[in-house]
């Protein structure tokens, strides 16, 4: 029904797949669209933006060029690539679709979404953007870019994260989508609401393909749509961070394999914020005592759902009673050396201002340079 109100000699599909040949972007996952490329790509570019992945996406592929060399690497190699990028389930789920499909599809990516799926951190919508994009299969890859452009072209006025909004869009995409380049369709879809439909009420209608016959442009709705609810509030989360140097080492800690921040390193930390007079007992429930403390700044990180607002203390141990060697254990500290801090452990950008400030050269920094 939208493409009889369409002037332009075509069908909304043929419409826009022309402007993608114009006008689609020029990605690195786009001129090689392997399986495991586009499925890497899909994967960074959940919750992150184009510009940031890609030297992440180049890297990752130089170090990991191959399933199969994925599915052997060490979990820590992989975080380590992933270090920056935020949400490292998606890292810890790509290892172990890797392994899936060395183990149960002799080594080659399934090809259809439905197949796809079983996968380990695989979606509805990366299934639909790899099946479509590799294998051609005629599905929508519906994320918000694609409920934007949905929401605008037929004036729907709904929460756009209800189900009703998911489902509402699938069948207006399934009535237009073509029968052929169905990945370029969806990567068309993907351009158009990255670089014309944009979001926060400011979209580029003059340069829409799409543009006669839009809901919202003629009704001038398109600042009010599509509808975003407001979030709930964050949580705040009060910590004390300790950046604690023992024997020329940084004493680390891996944190659990489930939830927040799962299997990634971090320098001790406790809840609350502690004064210094507090410092002596906890650092011996810790098993250390200090010859020298500071303070660090305060420093704030914002996950999707609170908020860390963290102080720090930084330690000169003498003595440590649990010294640990060896492979660290959930929640055991062990110590780390400065070049493993650097090449082995990821340590989350929750803490960036913390890494910032370690001393390059532990010891002999901390005694000689007391300021
Ligand atoms: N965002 C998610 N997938 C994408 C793709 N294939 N091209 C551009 N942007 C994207």
């Amino acid at each position: 029904m939208l493409e009889t109100t369409l002037k332009t000699t075509g069908s909304l599909s043929g419409v826009l797949l022309d402007w993608y040949d114009k006008n689609g972007r020029v990605l690195p996952w786009r001129t090689d669209p392997t399986p495991y490329h586009v499925w890497l790509s899909e994967i960074m570019l959940q919750q992150t933006r184009v510009e940031a992945v890609r030297d992440y996406y180049a890297r990752f592929l130089e170090t990991l060029p191959t399933i199969a060399s994925l599915a052997k690497a060490d979990e820590d190699l992989c975080t380590k690539l992933w270090q920056g990028l935020g949400y490292y389930s998606r890292v810890r789920n790509l290892h172990r679709a890797a392994q899936q499909i060395m183990e149960e599809y002799d080594g080659v990516m399934p090809r259809t979404s439905g197949q796809l799926q079983k996968l380990a951190g695989i979606g509805p919508y990366t299934a639909a953007a790899i099946a479509s994009i590799c294998f051609d299969e005629r599905i929508p890859a519906i994320d918000g870019n694609l409920l934007r452009v949905f929401s605008r072209m037929t004036g729907f006025g709904e929460d756009i994260k209800s189900n009703a909004a998911k489902t509402a869009a699938k069948a207006f995409y399934d009535e237009i989508f073509p029968q052929t380049r169905c990945g370029d369709f969806n990567q068309a879809l993907m351009d158009l609401g990255a670089t014309v439909c944009l979001p926060n009420g400011m979209p580029h209608c003059e340069a829409c393909p799409w543009a006669e016959c839009c809901r919202a442009k003629a009704d001038g709705t398109c600042q009010q749509l599509p509808v975003i609810l407001p979030k709930a509030k964050r949580t705040i989360e009060h910590k004390t961070v300790f950046l604690i140097y023992y024997q020329g080492g940084l004493v680390l800690r891996r944190r659990p394999d489930k939830g927040l921040l799962a299997g990634l390193y971090e320098y001790p930390n406790t809840d609350g914020h502690l004064k210094e007079s507090d410092l002596p007992s906890y650092l011996r429930t810790l098993g250390f005592s200090a010859v020298q403390v500071r303070p660090l700044p305060e420093a704030k990180h914002i996950f999707t759902h609170k908020e860390w607002h963290m102080t720090g203390w930084e330690i000169l141990a003498d003595e440590w009673e649990e010294f640990t060697p060896g492979k660290p254990k959930d929640q055991e500290l062990f110590l780390a050396s400065a070049s493993d801090l650097h090449h082995v452990y990821s340590i989350p950008s929750a803490f960036a201002k913390y890494t910032a400030l370690i001393r390059g050269n532990y010891l002999n920094d901390f005694i000689g340079n007391p300021g």
